[in-house]
């Protein structure tokens, strides 16, 4: 609790002045305030005395007071906003910023839906706490201590009666509270249960309109909205229960102090004015004790909500940047694994087995495998998106675990095997990888990824919208996208993981042409499945099982005739479409290796 409020007032405290000058508002108000009853009581005094001149000061008095305690509100509000919106605003960006780097382990675990409400909820509470903590808390607590200050002078029993009232609502709340929080905490896991059914079912309307599968999504969603509702109604009735109690010891306590106080007045030991005055400030009283529970209550589930929404923050994050980093200032490009080992934590063991290679700056590798052999594994690790669990990766010579992440991951570019683009422009997408782009580079990188011509015929040209995560272009035209944004980065390393998979033959053809005109003093990693690619290359290496199976020259690997030469067999026979090869052998081409 204390750590959480610690973090909330951390993000206040930057802002000392307006959060200085709001405090001092604040209280002014809250004490001018609760002096009014005490005033209501001398002008009653007055009006039974007939002193007309007093009576009207008076008046002006009580009229001045609200005057000026609205005005010392307003300030304080007004003050309290210069804090809170730019700590607010710090907070989410710490919080964002926090997501940006965690781990590509965290992201791939992530649930987004749930990711999101938790934010949003806890951007809510950040606004909410300071409201409840700060403006009625600070508030409520001055105007009970004022008003119990005023019945201690009055009478003892009444002061004392009232602090009894208030320590049997306090210890009463605190319990109820406890149950509150608890219902709240379930219902909010059903609650993010529902958003992440509606994020996926956003992100993947595609396949559910493949399938015309829209009422067995809304069936799901009713499903889910089952324990959804059940853990609705008992946090719900778990405020029913809290305004019960309470109101109920308030409500006898407020009768038992008015029949002491008319007993008084009747004996002739209180004037009507105090009357007035016990009045005010006990109907006073016990609305702001109601108010103050409704306020707790509000911490209490606004705690909640901030506590998750920083604990974002307390997820470690596993791959660091070293703490005195090597800085190479022009990266070459070689490339060297050494004997690694690597599991996927939770998730495939044995993803890679003493995998060792050596690639010389400026030398073309292409990687071959069956599917999930663990190609694209080696580009991860390459990039660092994952720590080898035994093993090093080099490049140039120096320990990628001693490079910052940032000086590794912008030498080397990459066409992934699924390209994702930005909800945004051509223009934007294409730029990405650079700042302080020009339209002529732009221009550069989009004709040589052969995509210039598409653009050129389309009404918006490079302003065109791509739609959420390209979804809005082609299979090709996304890849072609992606290699001019990864060619106007001027990588040192490029990585080709099937960039090319979604292209017909001509598009690729051209593609290839740039690509080895680009590879010019480059590393390239190539991932491909078609041999018109993977031959061109210096050195093939095969992977499978996540080891290195063989490794060499198009030539003296068909001369060995181990698994690359099965599937170059099967492929040049033309058995197979270019997506089975490496899948394994298809009956067909069983059949047709036999007959040879
Ligand atoms: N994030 C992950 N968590 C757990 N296991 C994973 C993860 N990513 C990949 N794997 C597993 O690791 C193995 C190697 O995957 P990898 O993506 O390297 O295969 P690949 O050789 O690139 O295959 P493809 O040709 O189909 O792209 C697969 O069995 C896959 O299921
Ligand atoms: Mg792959």
């Amino acid at each position: 609790m204390i750590k959480t409020l610690k973090q909330f007032y951390s993000f206040l405290f930057k802002y000392k002045k307006a959060l200085v000058a709001f405090i001092l508002a604040l209280i002014s108000a809250s004490i001018i305030e609760s002096l009014i009853p005490y005033a209501s009581k001398l002008l009653i005094d007055t009006v039974s005395l007939g002193n007309a001149n007093f009576l009207t000061k008076m008046v002006v008095l009580i009229i001045g007071l609200r005057i000026i305690s609205n005005l010392l509100h307003t300030l304080a509000r007004y003050t309290g906003d210069k804090a809170l919106i730019p700590a607010s605003r710090d907070a989410r960006i710490k919080v964002f910023r926090q997501i940006q780097d965690l781990d590509f382990a965290f992201h791939v675990d992530k649930n987004t839906g749930s990711l999101i409400s938790a934010f949003k909820r806890g951007d809510n509470a950040f606004f909410g706490l300071f409201e409840n903590i700060n403006i009625e808390l600070i508030s409520i607590t001055i105007s009970l201590g004022v008003t119990l200050f005023f019945f201690a002078n009055i009478s003892p029993i009444i002061a004392g009666l009232m602090f009894v009232v208030a320590a049997i609502n306090i210890t009463m709340g605190w319990y109820l509270i406890k149950l509150n929080i608890h219902k709240r905490t379930v219902f909010n896991t059903a609650e993010d249960k529902i958003s992440g059914i509606i994020t996926d079912n956003l992100l993947n309307y595609e396949t559910v309109k493949f399938f015309a599968q829209e009422e067995k999504e809304e069936t799901r969603l009713k499903k889910e909205f089952k324990p959804w509702i059940d853990k609705l109604w008992k946090y719900a009735n778990s405020f029913r229960v809290m305004d019960i109690a309470i109101g109920a010891v308030s409500g006898l306590g407020g009768l038992a102090v008015l029949w002491i106080s008319i007993k008084k007045l009747v004996a002739g030991s209180i004037t009507t004015g105090d009357l007035v005055m016990i009045i005010g400030f006990t109907s006073d009283f016990w609305y702001q004790s109601f108010h103050l529970l409704f306020r707790i209550r509000g911490i209490a589930n606004q705690f909640i909500d901030i506590k998750k929404y920083f604990s974002i923050l307390d997820n470690r994050i596993l791959i660091k940047d070293p703490e005195k980093p090597t800085i190479i200032e022009k990266i070459k490009g070689d490339i060297e694994f050494q004997d690694v080992c690597f599991d996927y934590p939770r998730g495939k063991k044995n993803a890679l087995v003493n995998t060792s290679f050596k690639i010389k700056a400026g030398e073309s590798i292409a990687f071959v495998g069956k599917s999930g052999a663990g190609k694209t594994t080696i580009i991860k690790l390459l990039l660092r998106f994952y720590d080898v669990n035994k093993g090093k990766i080099l490049v140039d010579n120096i320990d990628i675990r001693d490079l910052t992440k940032a000086q590794l991951r912008s030498s080397i570019g990459i066409v992934p095997q699924e390209p994702i683009l930005f909800n945004n422009t051509i223009g934007f997408n294409i730029a990405y990888g650079k700042s302080n782009v020009t339209k002529k580079e732009i221009t550069i990188a989009a004709k040589m990824a052969n995509i210039y011509d598409f653009i050129k015929e389309l009404p918006d040209k490079y302003e065109t919208n791509v739609g959420e995560r390209g979804i809005k272009l082609s299979g090709g035209e996304k890849q072609r996208l992606a290699i001019a944004r990864m060619l106007l980065t001027k990588p040192k390393i490029i990585i080709f993981d099937e960039a090319t998979s979604n292209l017909d033959s001509e598009s690729e053809t051209l593609i290839q042409d740039a690509l080895w005109k680009i590879a010019k003093n480059r590393t390239v990693l190539i991932i491909a499945h078609r041999f018109s690619t993977i031959r061109k290359a210096d050195r093939i290496i095969v992977i499978e099982n996540g080891k290195i199976a063989e490794s060499g020259s198009h030539i003296n690997l068909i001369k060995k005739k181990g698994v690359y030469h099965r599937f170059w067999k099967l492929q040049s026979q033309g058995k197979t479409t270019k997506k089975f090869e490496l899948l394994g052998p298809t009956p067909k081409a069983i059949r047709s290796q036999k007959q040879h």
